[in-house]
């Protein structure tokens, strides 16, 4: 048995991107793996947020966990900012990083870019995500290819905590999905669809409306080839929906471009609407329901209460390995 943890922001309304590149695996490790599955409230105010669209955000996530398919009594889903162990020991992580390697992330680089004013915390992101993972002793980390870079700092800080220290952390995989690892925006499709896109036309969030779905895919940028093919380099809009519809299918890319061999674009842009219509509307349907019940803060409460117990058993282990605090007495 494996265990695996991973985190999504609660920074804006999930898109497709997100479900088809992260959501949707963690369903199925959660079988035979113990899982942890976090809303990271905390990474999402490194960037400016409103406090009361925040609060919503973080809500709307958690229920889009469990709509998805998450099983609160399999896995132990929870809010960072309920267990303060995350930034304690991402505290100490961040006095083992150094600014050189914490400034390389392309993430930091992309959101700083043309700012007056960068937070501390933007720079900062990267261990407290490392702490995120190893407070669990995780060994595998599902996410999509942009997380690539983070997972490898976790790991370097983890060793580097290790051979310092003490060897306390387990050093984790990443694991990225084959098909759907990077959805690309509808509208530029050489740049991943993304939750902050001041474009809405370029994503798909998971609560949009049949006729949005329909709407954005319709208007999804091509070429005038007219030809389903995949072709990253020359066709990266046709491709990124083949993408698309093969990840909501389960089908391959090889046998969507058969079926559509001599077709046109509009059949097969409708039919690739309705793959993704068909994908969420069971998750929207269990949204709407939980979204009104007091079920859901029972079960983060649980969460909380799960996760606690194991990030502080290892928070104990980090600071005792850095010589913080007191040596505990043992009872008499
Ligand atoms: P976030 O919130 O940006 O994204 C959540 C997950 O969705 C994936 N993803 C995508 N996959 C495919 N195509 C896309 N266009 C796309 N956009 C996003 C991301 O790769 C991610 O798996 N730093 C993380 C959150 C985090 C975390 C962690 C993840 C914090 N602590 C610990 C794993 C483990 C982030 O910003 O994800």
């Amino acid at each position: 048995m494996n265990t695996i943890f991973s985190g999504i922001q609660p920074s804006g309304s999930l898109t497709l991107g997100n479900y088809l590149g992260a959501m949707k695996h963690f369903v199925s490790l959660q079988e035979n793996n113990q899982c942890y599955f976090c809303v990271v409230d905390q990474h999402a105010i490194t960037v400016p947020q409103d406090r009361l669209k925040l609060r919503e955000n973080i809500k709307s996530l958690a229920a889009l966990y469990i709509a998805s398919g998450i099983n609160p009594d399999k896995s132990v889903l929870f809010i960072q900012s309920e267990v303060p162990a995350h930034t304690q020991l991402g505290w100490m992580l961040q006095t083992i990083s150094y600014i050189g390697e914490l400034e390389r992330m392309t993430q930091f680089k992309d959101k700083s870019q043309g700012k007056e004013a960068v937070s501390a915390g933007l720079l900062t992101y990267p261990p407290l995500m490392a702490a995120d993972i190893l407070l669990y002793n995780t060994n595998i980390v599902p996410v999509g290819d942009d997380q690539k870079q983070h997972l490898e700092l976790t790991r370097d800080l983890a060793q580097r905590f290790n051979h310092r220290f003490n060897d306390i952390f387990t050093i984790p995989e990443i694991s990225i999905p084959k098909v759907g690892a990077r959805i690309m925006s509808l509208q530029e499709p050489t740049k991943k669809m993304s939750k902050s896109d001041d474009n809405q036309k370029a994503s798909i969030f998971m609560l949009d409306t049949e006729k949005q779905i329909e709407k954005k895919i319709k208007s999804a940028v091509t070429d005038s080839d007219g030809i389903v093919q995949y072709d990253k380099e020359n066709k990266p809009g046709i491709s990124n929906l083949l993408t698309i519809y093969a990840s909501c299918t389960g089908e391959s890319i090889k046998e969507l471009e058969q079926r559509y061999e001599g077709k046109g674009y509009g059949e097969f842009k409708q039919d690739t609407a309705n793959a993704v219509i068909e994908t969420l509307r069971p998750i929207q349907e269990r949204y709407n329901a939980l979204i009104k019940s007091d079920e859901l803060d029972d079960l983060l409460d649980q969460g909380a209460d799960k996760a606690n117990f194991t990030a502080n058993k290892m928070l104990r282990k980090a600071k005792k390995a850095m010589g913080l605090g007191r040596v505990q007495k043992k009872k008499k």
